[in-house]
């Protein structure tokens, strides 16, 4: 008589498993095992005919074949629209008691942008214009001095210079730094919400499961100082239509911000020399210890 099937199928995966029992390095094996045994029960949930198979694997041949290692990482979309990007960010950020929220690093930071002076003008493209500003500090509510704020976010057309080759690189990019107050301040435009990039496989599986691509308005940081961990996050517009549906699920309440109109006698416009109305968000961030 034939084995049924269903032991077949069980006992290919204890197969499989047991084939890493030597592995060396114990977290490795761990891996290796999990996500033998974890792959194996999903496709034995869903039960693929081959032809679908092959289409999980066309798919993610496409999505390796559009990464290039500078601003297109198709696998960090993939990973982001999944949760799963969130939900590594979560893990890794349980014990993080008083410091700022982190989010979701994302394909389109630069290294090595321009080093910028304390309320110095970021934006080349137009757009409305604002201060951003407030203080490091760490989770004693001691300043921060020389903690530097690496900075990216979109132009008016949503964008990412890098990403838009009309736009010069260095635009609306730049890597700012904290005086002996922890202070810190920059001269920007109003972001825009805008939609991840929609021509590759992450598109076609948000258009054929009904999902859409957008992204609220935000701007992005890492800040970094010296004995401190590396804080990866972002601000987002208070009031945009996508803080309830983010392609990438990044949104936590506590990293809204507003941007409140500013009338060109402001003293921050004299300060920073900016000659019209404007708009200013005030936020204070807070590094935990390494
Ligand atoms: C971003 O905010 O730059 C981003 C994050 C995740 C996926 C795509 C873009
Ligand atoms: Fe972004």
């Amino acid at each position: 008589m034939n084995t049924p099937h269903t032991a077949v199928e069980a006992a290919l995966t204890d197969q499989v498993v047991a084939r890493f029992a030597d592995t060396p390095d114990a977290r490795l094996k761990a891996l290796m095992q999990a996500l033998v045994r974890h792959l194996h029960a999903y496709v034995r949930e869903v039960e693929p005919t081959e032809k679908e198979w092959f289409a999980a694997i066309r798919f993610l041949t496409d999505t390796g074949k559009l990464c290039d290692g500078l601003v297109r990482q198709e696998f960090i979309l993939l990973s982001d629209t999944l949760g799963i990007s969130m939900l590594v960010d979560a893990i890794n950020h349980r014990q993080s008691v008083g410091a700022t929220d982190t989010t979701v690093f994302g394909p389109f930071y630069i290294a090595g942008m321009p080093e910028r002076s304390c309320g110095e003008n970021m934006a080349v493209t137009p757009g409305t214009p604002a201060v951003v500003h407030g203080y490091v500090r760490d989770t004693n509510g001691a300043p921060l001095r020389g903690a530097v704020l690496d900075i990216w976010q979109t132009a008016d057309n949503g964008m990412y210079s890098g990403q838009d080759t009309a736009q010069p690189v260095g635009n609306l990019r730049g890597r700012y730094h904290t005086d002996a107050d922890g202070y810190y301040a920059i001269r920007t435009i109003v972001p825009v919400s805008y939609p991840i990039p929609t021509d590759g496989p992450v598109g076609r599986m948000l258009a054929a499961t009904n999902r859409h691509p957008w992204r609220p308005a935000h701007l992005h940081f890492m800040i970094d100082a010296p004995g401190h961990r590396k804080l990866v996050t972002h601000l987002f517009n208070q009031g945009d239509p996508y803080l309830d549906s983010d392609a990438v699920f990044g949104v936590k309440p506590s990293l809204r911000v507003a941007y409140e109109e500013r009338a060109a006698d402001h003293p921050l416009a004299r300060r920073f020399g900016l000659d019209g109305p404007f708009r200013e968000a005030r936020y204070d961030f807070v590094l935990e210890p390494r």
